[in-house]
């Protein structure tokens, strides 16, 4: 890590204290890049390899790993000086300079960099947690909510709102609760699309209803990542990822992330840093790394999963319903289909909603990689698991690897014959022959 060239100056401590603040418009250091003004209209895909060139001071063209959890002050007394209540975490943390940190649970190289590159996918101000959950209970911390309106969905985020109960007599409304239930200061959290279906919600709907009460609209929109969704443009105030699922993509890091609408980010942020300092909830120099490693790729990634996905829900759905044009489903496939499948879950088959117009505007890039396959009893949904070699029979999703779980061994509350499939980067064909392969074995074995 070079050392400081002494210089002090405000947006360069801010700059370190999160990636929100503008990068410096010059380089100050011999390596490091800034971004050129046309920059503002770089498309994802560009951003996700560049949006932290200005964090990069060293010449690696692949982002180093940092594992110390300790950083050097600079080597010039005369810009160190002591801590001073100002210099609050958020605020004005005492660093001296763009490419100093201090300590890790206040910021890394790496973490930084990764909430630079998310701020420019979702063009809000980013912070990054140690997981999904704890960025949940880190808003919850610092919203401090009497009461919170919350649907179906992931179980985990029900368990950290039962936490809040406990500590401050918080309440928890339904999601459709009555509009006059909710006063200012409280929260709605809809989770879109939706755990385990990967059903949609109605943003623009659920932003209305919390406005209208001066509540504040939070987004779990970790089933839809970027380019599939931007849940800002239809209201949100927060939005929060699971990191862990899409951003991460190889299944090998936690990380959760919330992001706040600019204009309540000025306010917020300063004391989410801060909460975040005390709270302890950072992610690891090297989950950092992972992350910036793997966020590159996430549009890749992403629109090949969301495609896959919905390719084959159209081929099992199709099935039910006799829509098996362009699918590549023979008869024999249709009937076995039919023995095995009860029902498909999956926002692409909300065709109301699509002719509504709300679902077309919200999910205009495509649908989630993630759906719901709820088989004829519970005892096929316990074994389709085991007759697949292209799936791996485990929770969570996101990654490159297909996964399905029979979801009753992690969420008590769905039924027993839900599987909840979530699409890797193979080739659909062969994972739609391993499901058919997985439903003829199945048949074969129970003489259906
Ligand atoms: C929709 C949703 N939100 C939040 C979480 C929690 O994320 P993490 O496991 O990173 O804490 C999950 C985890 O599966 C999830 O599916």
């Amino acid at each position: 890590m070079a050392e400081t060239n002494g210089t002090i100056g405000q947006e360069q401590q801010d700059g370190l204290v999160s990636s929100t603040i503008p990068p410096p418009a010059t380089a100050t250091h011999p390596a490091q890049k800034a971004l050129p003004p046309q920059s503002a209209s770089w498309n994802p895909a560009t951003l996700a390899m560049h949006a932290d060139d200005p964090l990069n001071l060293l010449t690696d063209v692949a982002p180093p790993i940092h594992v110390s959890t300790t950083f050097r002050y600079a080597s010039d007394p005369s810009v160190l000086r002591p801590f001073r209540l100002s210099d609050r975490p958020g605020n004005n943390f005492p660093y001296q300079d763009a490419d100093e940190h201090c300590y890790s649970r206040l910021t890394t190289h790496s973490t930084s960099r990764l909430e630079a590159i998310l701020e420019s996918l979702l063009h809000n101000p980013c912070v990054t947690y140690s997981s999904g959950l704890s960025a949940i209970h880190a808003l919850l911390v610092h919203l401090n909510p009497k009461r919170v309106s919350i649907g179906d969905g992931y179980h985990g985020s029900h368990g950290v709102l039962a936490l809040h109960t406990r500590l401050s007599g918080m309440k928890v409304l339904d999601l459709d609760c009555d509009a006059n239930e909710l006063q200012a200061g409280d929260l709605i959290m809809l989770e879109t699309p939706v755990n385990p279906t990967g059903k949609a919600l109605n943003i623009s709907h659920y932003a209305e209803k919390a406005h209208s009460k001066g509540a504040y609209l939070m987004v779990d929109s970790t089933f839809a990542p970027p380019p599939l969704q931007d849940p800002f443009t239809h209201g949100a105030d927060i939005v929060m990822h699971s990191g862990t699922k899409y951003i991460g993509g190889h299944s090998d890091m936690l990380c959760g992330v919330l992001s706040i609408r600019q204009d309540l980010a000025q306010d917020w942020l300063p004391r989410l840093l801060e909460d975040r300092v005390f709270l302890g909830s950072v992610m690891g120099g090297l989950e950092g790394w992972l992350g910036v490693r793997s966020v590159r790729t996430l549009e890749l990634r992403v629109m090949r999963q969301s495609e896959s996905a919905g390719r084959l829900v159209d081929a099992l759905s199709g099935a039910l319903t006799g829509a098996t044009v362009g699918t590549g489903l023979s008869q024999s496939d249709v009937e076995t289909i039919r023995k095995v499948v009860e029902d498909v879950q999956h926002a692409s088959l909300q065709s109301d909603d699509w002719k509504a117009g709300w679902l077309k505007k919200q999910m205009s890039n495509g649908f989630g990689p993630v759906f719901a396959v709820s088989l004829k009893s519970d005892e096929l949904a316990r074994r389709l698991p085991s007759k697949l070699h292209l799936f791996h029979h485990a929770t969570s999703l996101g990654g490159v690897e297909s996964l399905i779980e029979w979801r009753t061994m992690t969420d008590g509350t769905v039924s027993r014959n839900l599987l909840r499939v979530s699409v890797g980067v193979e080739d659909y064909r062969d994972l739609l022959d391993d499901m058919l392969q997985g439903f003829r074995s199945l048949t074969e074995e129970l003489e259906l």
